[in-house]
């Protein structure tokens, strides 16, 4: 079998965190798409998956919550120390489970997905807010669960306001300044 060529970067956690339909997954999964058509060693770990699998005995308490971003930040920091640019998208809506996460990972970006409660109801991607609204789910974030905004993010997506390859570009450019990846 030929062996895949990939181009040596150092290791990062670009971590999303936002509302839900705030952009995490859309943002993410088009960064990877734009890192790996350059050669990069890249992972992606989204919430509606992992959720399925390495946490699916977890719910949405604040525990719950919590160990479920634990348990990620330990598969992105084996990743993150191996030389993959790994990308997280999570609601993480706790500031200090996402503080814990940047100390166990290290080379940490966070990017928060900032947009506004109404447009993210309007958006309403799986339909959860309308479901939510009516009280069908407890403990869903921005109706009945809180969402602590990133105090000092090293970016702010306002994914209302810019198309989402512009959000890409955004990410693509934080990676480049930091030196994670070459400028082309
Ligand atoms: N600039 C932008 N960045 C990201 N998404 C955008 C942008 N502009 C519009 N969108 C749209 O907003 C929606 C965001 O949905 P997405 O599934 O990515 O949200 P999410 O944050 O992953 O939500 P969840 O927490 O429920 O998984 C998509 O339909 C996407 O196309
Ligand atoms: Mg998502």
């Amino acid at each position: 079998m030929a062996s895949v060529k990939y181009k040596e970067s150092k290791g990062v956690t670009v971590w999303f965190t936002g509302l839900p339909c705030s952009g995490k997954t859309a943002v993410a999964d088009r960064v990877a798409q734009i890192l790996k058509a350059r050669g990069y060693r890249v992972e992606r770990l989204d919430g509606d998956i992992v959720r399925q699998s390495l946490t699916r005995d977890l719910g949405y308490s604040r525990e719950d919550r919590n160990e479920n971003i634990r348990r990620v930040t330990f598969v992105a920091k084996l990743l993150t120390r191996n030389g993959v640019i790994v990308l997280t998208s999570f609601i993480s809506p706790y500031r200090d489970i996402r503080a814990y996460a940047r100390e166990e990972i290290g080379e940490f970006i966070e990017v928060y997905t900032k947009c506004p409660l109404e447009v993210c109801i309007q958006r309403d991607v799986k339909g959860m807010y309308q479901k939510a609204l009516r009280g069908e789910i407890k403990e869903f974030t921005g109706i009945s669960d809180p969402y602590e905004e990133p105090l000092n993010p090293e970016l702010i997506l306002e994914t209302d306001k810019e198309s989402l390859e512009e959000s890409a570009a955004k990410v693509i450019a934080k990676l480049e300044e930091l030196g994670y990846i070459e400028k082309t």
